[in-house]
Protein backbone atom coordinates (compact mmCIF):
# COMPACT_ATOMS: atom_id res chain seq x y z
CA UNK A 1 0.00 0.00 0.00
CA UNK A 2 1.46 3.13 -1.43
CA UNK A 3 2.61 5.80 2.05
CA UNK A 4 0.62 8.59 2.53
CA UNK A 5 2.10 12.12 2.24
CA UNK A 6 2.34 14.24 4.95
CA UNK A 7 3.40 17.76 4.85
CA UNK A 8 7.19 18.65 5.95
CA UNK A 9 8.45 22.37 6.76
CA UNK A 10 10.69 23.82 9.21
CA UNK A 11 9.16 27.19 9.31
CA UNK A 12 8.33 28.68 12.65
CA UNK A 13 4.52 29.65 13.02
CA UNK A 14 3.90 33.60 12.90
CA UNK A 15 5.19 35.46 16.05
CA UNK A 16 2.58 38.29 17.27
CA UNK A 17 4.12 40.60 19.73
CA UNK A 18 4.99 37.92 22.51
CA UNK A 19 2.37 35.48 21.77
CA UNK A 20 2.30 32.57 18.84
CA UNK A 21 -0.09 32.88 16.34
CA UNK A 22 -1.16 30.22 14.27
CA UNK A 23 -2.92 29.22 10.80
CA UNK A 24 -6.25 27.50 12.16
CA UNK A 25 -8.09 24.45 10.18
CA UNK A 26 -11.77 23.93 11.63
CA UNK A 27 -13.51 20.59 10.20
CA UNK A 28 -17.67 21.72 11.06
CA UNK A 29 -17.09 25.44 11.03
CA UNK A 30 -20.91 26.01 9.02
CA UNK A 31 -22.91 25.68 12.00
CA UNK A 32 -22.56 25.54 15.31
CA UNK A 33 -19.93 25.23 17.92
CA UNK A 34 -17.90 25.14 14.91
CA UNK A 35 -18.86 28.28 13.51
CA UNK A 36 -18.38 29.53 16.82
CA UNK A 37 -15.53 28.93 17.43
CA UNK A 38 -14.07 30.24 14.21
CA UNK A 39 -15.60 33.32 15.20
CA UNK A 40 -13.49 33.18 18.81
CA UNK A 41 -10.19 32.21 16.82
CA UNK A 42 -10.43 35.42 14.01
CA UNK A 43 -11.33 37.29 16.89
CA UNK A 44 -7.92 36.83 18.46
CA UNK A 45 -6.46 37.32 15.07
CA UNK A 46 -5.69 33.83 13.54
CA UNK A 47 -6.52 33.05 10.10
CA UNK A 48 -8.04 30.46 9.34
CA UNK A 49 -9.46 27.19 7.01
CA UNK A 50 -13.29 26.38 7.44
CA UNK A 51 -14.45 22.83 6.15
CA UNK A 52 -17.47 21.60 5.95
CA UNK A 53 -20.37 20.54 3.25
CA UNK A 54 -22.07 24.12 2.88
CA UNK A 55 -20.36 26.18 0.39
CA UNK A 56 -22.55 29.08 0.93
CA UNK A 57 -22.34 28.74 5.09
CA UNK A 58 -18.89 28.62 4.85
CA UNK A 59 -18.66 31.40 2.40
CA UNK A 60 -20.84 33.97 4.23
CA UNK A 61 -18.64 33.05 7.73
CA UNK A 62 -15.15 33.48 5.89
CA UNK A 63 -16.81 36.92 4.71
CA UNK A 64 -18.15 38.17 8.06
CA UNK A 65 -14.68 36.84 9.65
CA UNK A 66 -12.42 38.75 6.94
CA UNK A 67 -14.38 41.62 7.38
CA UNK A 68 -14.49 41.84 10.84
CA UNK A 69 -10.87 40.84 11.96
CA UNK A 70 -7.54 41.59 10.63
CA UNK A 71 -7.43 37.87 9.29
CA UNK A 72 -7.66 35.47 6.45
CA UNK A 73 -10.12 32.94 6.25
CA UNK A 74 -10.48 30.32 3.11
CA UNK A 75 -12.72 27.73 2.78
CA UNK A 76 -12.49 24.17 1.71
CA UNK A 77 -15.62 22.56 0.76
CA UNK A 78 -15.58 18.56 1.34
CA UNK A 79 -17.65 15.93 2.64
CA UNK A 80 -15.94 14.65 5.87
CA UNK A 81 -17.37 11.40 5.68
CA UNK A 82 -15.80 10.43 2.14
CA UNK A 83 -13.32 7.75 2.08
CA UNK A 84 -9.79 9.71 1.40
CA UNK A 85 -11.31 13.58 2.24
CA UNK A 86 -8.22 13.98 4.73
CA UNK A 87 -5.23 13.20 2.50
CA UNK A 88 -7.65 15.35 0.18
CA UNK A 89 -7.56 18.35 2.25
CA UNK A 90 -3.60 17.68 3.09
CA UNK A 91 -2.97 18.21 -0.83
CA UNK A 92 -4.70 21.28 -1.44
CA UNK A 93 -3.34 22.84 1.53
CA UNK A 94 0.33 22.07 -0.12
CA UNK A 95 -0.90 22.67 -3.43
CA UNK A 96 -1.93 26.36 -1.73
CA UNK A 97 1.00 26.26 0.25
CA UNK A 98 -0.71 26.91 3.64
CA UNK A 99 0.61 25.15 7.00
CA UNK A 100 -1.55 24.36 9.43
CA UNK A 101 -0.67 25.17 13.63
CA UNK A 102 -3.70 24.71 15.02
CA UNK A 103 -6.02 21.66 13.79
CA UNK A 104 -9.73 21.91 15.66
CA UNK A 105 -11.45 18.04 14.88
CA UNK A 106 -14.99 19.70 15.70
CA UNK A 107 -17.01 17.79 12.94
CA UNK A 108 -19.54 15.21 14.18
CA UNK A 109 -22.63 13.86 14.16
CA UNK A 110 -25.10 12.45 16.61
CA UNK A 111 -28.29 9.88 16.67
CA UNK A 112 -30.64 8.59 19.12
CA UNK A 113 -33.08 5.85 19.84
CA UNK A 114 -32.10 1.97 19.43
CA UNK A 115 -29.51 0.28 18.65
CA UNK A 116 -31.14 -2.60 16.78
CA UNK A 117 -33.85 -0.12 15.06
CA UNK A 118 -30.68 2.05 13.41
CA UNK A 119 -29.50 1.59 9.71
CA UNK A 120 -26.19 1.02 9.48
CA UNK A 121 -25.29 3.68 7.38
CA UNK A 122 -26.38 6.11 10.15
CA UNK A 123 -23.54 4.56 12.18
CA UNK A 124 -21.40 4.12 9.33
CA UNK A 125 -21.44 7.77 8.77
CA UNK A 126 -20.98 8.32 12.58
CA UNK A 127 -17.32 6.50 12.91
CA UNK A 128 -16.73 8.36 9.72
CA UNK A 129 -17.19 11.43 11.10
CA UNK A 130 -16.59 11.64 14.90
CA UNK A 131 -14.14 8.84 14.66
CA UNK A 132 -11.80 8.29 11.38
CA UNK A 133 -11.90 11.69 10.05
CA UNK A 134 -10.52 13.36 13.33
CA UNK A 135 -7.88 10.64 13.62
CA UNK A 136 -6.45 10.92 9.97
CA UNK A 137 -6.34 14.50 10.24
CA UNK A 138 -4.41 14.47 12.93
CA UNK A 139 -1.58 11.78 11.83
CA UNK A 140 -1.38 13.78 8.92
CA UNK A 141 -1.01 17.57 10.15
CA UNK A 142 1.01 16.37 13.22
CA UNK A 143 3.90 15.52 12.15
CA UNK A 144 4.89 18.90 10.90
CA UNK A 145 3.76 20.74 13.94
CA UNK A 146 6.17 18.48 15.84
CA UNK A 147 8.86 19.52 13.23
CA UNK A 148 8.28 23.47 13.80
CA UNK A 149 8.02 22.43 17.72
CA UNK A 150 4.95 24.51 17.64
CA UNK A 151 1.09 23.03 17.20
CA UNK A 152 -2.69 22.71 18.68
CA UNK A 153 -4.79 20.20 18.36
CA UNK A 154 -8.76 20.97 19.95
CA UNK A 155 -10.64 17.43 19.59
CA UNK A 156 -14.36 18.06 20.43
CA UNK A 157 -15.29 15.02 22.27
CA UNK A 158 -18.78 15.53 24.63
CA UNK A 159 -19.57 14.91 27.99
CA UNK A 160 -20.82 11.62 26.83
CA UNK A 161 -17.19 10.78 26.72
CA UNK A 162 -17.44 9.59 30.20
CA UNK A 163 -19.90 7.16 30.49
CA UNK A 164 -21.70 4.77 28.17
CA UNK A 165 -25.29 5.93 27.59
CA UNK A 166 -27.94 3.12 26.04
CA UNK A 167 -29.75 4.66 23.01
CA UNK A 168 -26.83 7.04 22.20
CA UNK A 169 -24.31 3.68 22.26
CA UNK A 170 -22.02 4.49 19.46
CA UNK A 171 -21.95 8.54 20.10
CA UNK A 172 -20.85 7.95 23.38
CA UNK A 173 -18.43 5.09 21.86
CA UNK A 174 -16.87 7.71 19.60
CA UNK A 175 -16.63 10.48 21.77
CA UNK A 176 -14.76 7.98 24.38
CA UNK A 177 -12.25 7.36 21.75
CA UNK A 178 -11.64 10.34 20.95
CA UNK A 179 -10.90 11.79 24.94
CA UNK A 180 -8.60 8.42 25.19
CA UNK A 181 -7.00 9.38 21.96
CA UNK A 182 -6.11 12.97 23.20
CA UNK A 183 -5.47 11.78 26.73
CA UNK A 184 -2.44 9.66 24.87
CA UNK A 185 -1.83 12.17 22.71
CA UNK A 186 -0.94 14.93 25.59
CA UNK A 187 1.49 12.49 26.80
CA UNK A 188 3.24 11.01 24.17
CA UNK A 189 3.64 14.99 23.24
CA UNK A 190 4.88 16.39 26.58
CA UNK A 191 8.42 18.63 25.68
CA UNK A 192 7.56 18.86 21.54
CA UNK A 193 5.67 22.34 21.87
CA UNK A 194 2.52 20.49 20.53
CA UNK A 195 -0.69 20.40 22.99
CA UNK A 196 -3.97 18.79 22.55
CA UNK A 197 -6.95 19.46 24.21
CA UNK A 198 -10.38 17.10 24.38
CA UNK A 199 -13.58 19.76 24.94
CA UNK A 200 -16.27 17.76 26.42
CA UNK A 201 -19.27 20.09 26.54
CA UNK A 202 -22.77 19.06 27.99
CA UNK A 203 -25.82 20.06 25.53
CA UNK A 204 -25.32 23.04 23.62
CA UNK A 205 -27.53 25.17 21.93
CA UNK A 206 -26.57 24.36 18.91
CA UNK A 207 -28.69 22.61 15.38
CA UNK A 208 -27.64 19.53 16.57
CA UNK A 209 -29.92 19.51 19.94
CA UNK A 210 -32.83 21.71 17.72
CA UNK A 211 -33.42 18.47 15.43
CA UNK A 212 -33.61 16.27 18.31
CA UNK A 213 -35.96 18.76 20.32
CA UNK A 214 -37.92 19.21 17.32
CA UNK A 215 -39.30 15.59 17.51
CA UNK A 216 -39.02 14.63 21.09
CA UNK A 217 -41.09 15.92 24.08
CA UNK A 218 -38.40 14.28 26.06
CA UNK A 219 -35.70 17.22 24.44
CA UNK A 220 -37.97 19.87 24.90
CA UNK A 221 -38.20 19.21 28.75
CA UNK A 222 -34.38 19.17 29.15
CA UNK A 223 -34.56 22.77 31.68
CA UNK A 224 -32.21 25.51 29.90
CA UNK A 225 -29.76 25.54 33.05
CA UNK A 226 -28.26 22.19 31.27
CA UNK A 227 -28.12 23.80 27.94
CA UNK A 228 -25.01 25.82 26.96
CA UNK A 229 -24.43 28.52 24.92
CA UNK A 230 -22.18 27.77 22.43
CA UNK A 231 -20.16 31.07 22.24
CA UNK A 232 -19.27 30.81 25.52
CA UNK A 233 -18.29 27.15 25.12
CA UNK A 234 -16.28 28.34 22.41
CA UNK A 235 -14.46 31.09 24.42
CA UNK A 236 -13.28 28.43 27.20
CA UNK A 237 -12.29 26.25 24.57
CA UNK A 238 -10.08 28.34 22.91
CA UNK A 239 -8.50 29.58 26.32
CA UNK A 240 -8.05 25.87 26.89
CA UNK A 241 -6.64 25.24 23.56
CA UNK A 242 -4.07 27.88 23.80
CA UNK A 243 -2.93 27.37 26.91
CA UNK A 244 -2.71 23.70 26.77
CA UNK A 245 -5.23 22.22 29.18
CA UNK A 246 -5.63 18.83 28.59
CA UNK A 247 -9.15 18.19 29.14
CA UNK A 248 -12.05 21.01 29.43
CA UNK A 249 -15.54 20.30 30.70
CA UNK A 250 -17.47 23.46 29.92
CA UNK A 251 -19.76 24.85 32.37
CA UNK A 252 -20.51 23.37 36.06
CA UNK A 253 -23.57 20.76 35.90
CA UNK A 254 -21.26 19.42 33.26
CA UNK A 255 -18.46 19.57 35.39
CA UNK A 256 -20.09 17.92 38.61
CA UNK A 257 -21.68 14.73 35.96
CA UNK A 258 -18.17 14.13 34.92
CA UNK A 259 -16.41 13.76 38.02
CA UNK A 260 -19.27 11.62 38.74
CA UNK A 261 -18.93 9.10 36.14
CA UNK A 262 -14.98 9.26 37.41
CA UNK A 263 -15.77 7.94 40.41
CA UNK A 264 -18.71 5.71 39.99
CA UNK A 265 -18.28 1.69 39.76
CA UNK A 266 -19.00 1.37 35.93
CA UNK A 267 -22.09 -1.14 36.73
CA UNK A 268 -23.54 1.87 38.68
CA UNK A 269 -22.82 4.51 36.07
CA UNK A 270 -24.03 2.23 33.32
CA UNK A 271 -27.10 1.28 35.43
CA UNK A 272 -28.32 5.30 35.87
CA UNK A 273 -27.68 5.89 32.33
CA UNK A 274 -29.74 3.08 31.39
CA UNK A 275 -32.64 3.76 33.02
CA UNK A 276 -32.64 7.28 32.31
CA UNK A 277 -32.18 6.27 28.91
CA UNK A 278 -35.04 3.85 29.13
CA UNK A 279 -37.41 7.16 29.89
CA UNK A 280 -36.85 8.84 27.01
CA UNK A 281 -39.52 8.51 24.05
CA UNK A 282 -36.78 7.72 21.72
CA UNK A 283 -36.76 4.37 23.32
CA UNK A 284 -40.42 3.52 23.39
CA UNK A 285 -40.54 1.34 20.16
CA UNK A 286 -43.90 1.51 17.73
N1 LIG B 1 -24.54 20.45 20.51
C1 LIG B 1 -24.27 19.66 21.55
O1 LIG B 1 -25.09 19.52 22.48
C2 LIG B 1 -22.94 18.96 21.66
C3 LIG B 1 -22.58 18.42 22.89
C4 LIG B 1 -21.37 17.76 23.01
C5 LIG B 1 -20.53 17.65 21.92
N2 LIG B 1 -20.91 18.17 20.73
C6 LIG B 1 -20.00 17.99 19.59
O2 LIG B 1 -19.67 19.25 19.04
C7 LIG B 1 -19.34 19.10 17.67
C8 LIG B 1 -20.13 20.14 16.87
O3 LIG B 1 -21.51 19.88 17.07
P1 LIG B 1 -22.62 21.01 16.89
O4 LIG B 1 -23.56 20.85 18.00
O5 LIG B 1 -22.00 22.31 16.62
O6 LIG B 1 -23.33 20.42 15.59
P2 LIG B 1 -24.07 21.14 14.37
O7 LIG B 1 -24.59 22.46 14.76
O8 LIG B 1 -24.99 20.10 13.85
O9 LIG B 1 -22.86 21.35 13.33
C9 LIG B 1 -22.21 20.24 12.81
C10 LIG B 1 -21.12 20.71 11.87
O10 LIG B 1 -20.52 19.52 11.31
C11 LIG B 1 -20.57 19.63 9.90
N3 LIG B 1 -20.76 18.33 9.28
C12 LIG B 1 -21.72 17.41 9.53
N4 LIG B 1 -21.60 16.36 8.68
C13 LIG B 1 -20.54 16.65 7.87
C14 LIG B 1 -19.92 15.99 6.78
N5 LIG B 1 -20.34 14.78 6.35
N6 LIG B 1 -18.85 16.58 6.18
C15 LIG B 1 -18.43 17.80 6.59
N7 LIG B 1 -18.97 18.47 7.63
C16 LIG B 1 -20.02 17.91 8.23
C17 LIG B 1 -21.76 20.54 9.59
O11 LIG B 1 -21.54 21.19 8.36
P3 LIG B 1 -22.27 20.85 6.97
O12 LIG B 1 -23.65 20.38 7.27
O13 LIG B 1 -22.21 22.18 6.26
O14 LIG B 1 -21.42 19.84 6.31
C18 LIG B 1 -21.64 21.55 10.73
O15 LIG B 1 -20.72 22.55 10.40
C19 LIG B 1 -19.67 17.65 17.31
O16 LIG B 1 -18.50 16.89 17.30
C20 LIG B 1 -20.59 17.22 18.44
O17 LIG B 1 -20.55 15.83 18.65
C21 LIG B 1 -22.10 18.83 20.56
Amino acid sequence: MAARKKPKTNKKPTLVGERKLGRVLITGASAGIGAELAREFAKHGHALVLVARSKDKLTALAGELNAAHDTEALVIVEDLSRKGCAQAIVDELADRGIEIDILVNNAGVLDVGPFADTDTDVYDNMVALNVAVLTSLTSLLLPAMVARKFGRILNVASLAAFQPIPSMAVYAATKAYVLSLTESLSEELRGTGVKVTALCPGLTDTGMVGTIKAKSATAQATPNILISDPKAVAKQAYAATMSGQTILVPGLPNQIAAAWAQVTPRWLTRTVTGFASRQADWMKRG
